[in-house]
């Protein structure tokens, strides 16, 4: 039976009419797009995570986890031609390599955190004067072995990084702080400011795991659990090992970077997107969030907290990031009153109410509400995919024909039941004028036992690699 989705005006929630067939709608689009499912044993996780960025000049200062590869992008760049675009541009990996290969790259990027970082690793791109920042690093060093700092430039602490660090810590974290405010504003001390801030988990009783950062039983906080993170480095030798870092990949950066024309723009995907004019973009090579409660404001807290926000800015953050918590609200009454493009509006809604796999989905979730750790979760799915469908059907409007799409993506499951993420948004992508031409699996999905098979089953938790041609006559790519 054909589902159809609604939007309740009440709660902008998308409620189906009649998905009585379970599993069918989902079988269905798995059917449709089963020949397209392609695993690839090149692709592993090393390639479509941060891992293989380690050894990355520029890349390995910031240690973003949800970051891929310099070298998938490397390989995305045989598809097509043309400006590349990445809108959920993290520490700037695609804008850099694009960049670094001649062709003008964008990147959106809402968290100041990834925003920075890529900006710190564009500022080295185009620095000519090693020496300045040698002098200005030894500087910040040395300020680390001098007097205490006034009590103002006390690392800003919110409820959820109290106690992070120990004393000592503390008073480096503010004698830099202080040495970076007597410094005039530019390229260097850009630089020096990530160097800072990007040291931080590594000297704090927290580590990034998961949805949550997770504390050191040192720490002093009344834990329900907690971890021992091992020797936890001071302040200045933290730094200083960063700062030889830098030192050494600067003359790196600006060697092999050297036509970068590149700009990342901070700011949400779902602003700045409608700004960008139609058919400008010949590729995008981009992972959005995943629709699977990562709080990009929880785990990045030290280094928010560091840039200057506060509990009421956390909130505002995390609901302007695309929807993958339960805590998000819906956009859609927002995106009704102000979005500039009321007609990609209407073109993302109508793909997503014929989109009959979403809504058996949610019907099922909603059937076993009182069995869900969280209820919000069928919020969050629903939220997710009204979102990514507004952004799908902008990269329609701004690809120009020929152009393609290169997106990493994760499958989800809640309560048992599968959420493919890779054919629904494959389908809403072909709804706005895309075709899928791949969707390429990573031969390790997680949680499968069928590696071997060559092509998954309907139920599988899929990671994967979507490739999608706008189309149209044009460009062949
Ligand atoms: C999987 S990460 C991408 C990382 C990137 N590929 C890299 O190599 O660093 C997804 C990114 O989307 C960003 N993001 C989430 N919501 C956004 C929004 N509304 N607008 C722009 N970026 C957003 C997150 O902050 C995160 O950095």
């Amino acid at each position: 039976m054909q589902a159809v989705i609604r939007v309740d005006p009440r709660d902008g929630l998308y409620a189906s009419a009649e998905a009585d067939d379970f599993g069918a709608a989902r079988e269905a689009l798995w059917r449709r797009f089963r020949d397209r499912l392609i695993v690839r044993q090149e692709l592993n996780r090393r390639l479509v995570s941060y891992q293989a960025n380690k050894e990355q000049p520029g890349l390995r200062w910031f240690k973003y986890k949800e970051g891929f590869s310099a070298e998938l992008v490397r390989a995305a760049l045989r598809t097509g031609s043309g400006p590349v675009l990445d809108p959920f541009a993290g520490i700037g990996t695609t804008v850099l390599v694009a960049g670094g290969a001649g062709r003008p790259a964008t990147g959106i990027e809402i968290m100041p955190v990834g925003a920075r970082a890529a900006r710190a690793i564009a500022v080295a791109v185009h620095l000519s004067d090693f020496d300045r920042i040698e002098r200005a690093a030894g500087g910040l060093l040395q300020a680390l072995g001098g007097r205490d700092a006034d009590p103002v430039f006390r690392f800003p602490h919110v409820p959820i990084t109290a106690q992070a660090f120990p004393p000592e810590t503390e008073d480096g974290i503010a004698k830099a702080r202080a040495f970076l405010d007597q410094m005039q504003e530019g390229p260097i001390r850009t630089l020096l400011d990530v160097a800072c801030m990007s040291v931080l988990e590594e000297v704090s009783y927290t580590r990034k795991d998961g949805q949550y950062l997770r504390w050191d039983l040192r720490c002093g906080r009344a834990l329900r659990s907690g971890m021992n993170k091992g020797p936890i480095p001071g302040y200045a030798a933290a730094l200083a090992r960063r700062i030889r870092e830098i030192l050494h990949d600067a003359p790196l950066l600006a060697q092999r970077y050297r036509g970068y024309a590149s700009r990342i723009v901070e700011g949400s995907v779902l602003r700045e997107l409608p700004r960008l004019a139609g058919g400008s973009v010949g590729l995008t090579v981009t992972s959005p969030p995943y629709a699977n409660r990562y709080d990009y404001t929880r785990t990045y807290a030290l280094e928010l907290a560091w840039l200057g926000y506060d509990r009421g800015a956390f909130g505002e953050l995390r609901q302007d990031l695309i929807s993958s918590t339960v805590e998000n609200r819906s956009k859609e009454a927002l995106l009704a009153r102000e979005y500039p493009r009321p007609e990609v509006l209407a073109q993302a809604r109508a793909a997503l109410e014929s989109q009959a796999a979403l809504a058996e989905v949610l019907d099922a979730l909603r059937a076993r509400q009182a069995e869900l750790s969280n209820p919000h979760v069928i919020r969050l799915v629903a939220n997710y995919f009204f979102e990514m469908a507004v952004v799908i059907a902008e990269l329609a409007r701004i690809t120009r024909p020929g152009g393609w799409v290169i997106m990493v993506n994760d499958n989800v499951q809640y309560h048992g039941e599968e959420v493919p993420v890779d054919l629904i948004l494959s389908d809403i992508a072909e709804r706005c004028g895309f075709s899928c031409t791949e969707i390429s699996v990573l031969p390790r999905g997680k949680g499968n036992a069928s590696q071997q098979m060559g092509r998954f089953g309907r139920r599988e938790l899929r990671k994967c690699v979507y490739r999608w041609r706008r189309t149209g006559n044009g460009d062949s790519g």
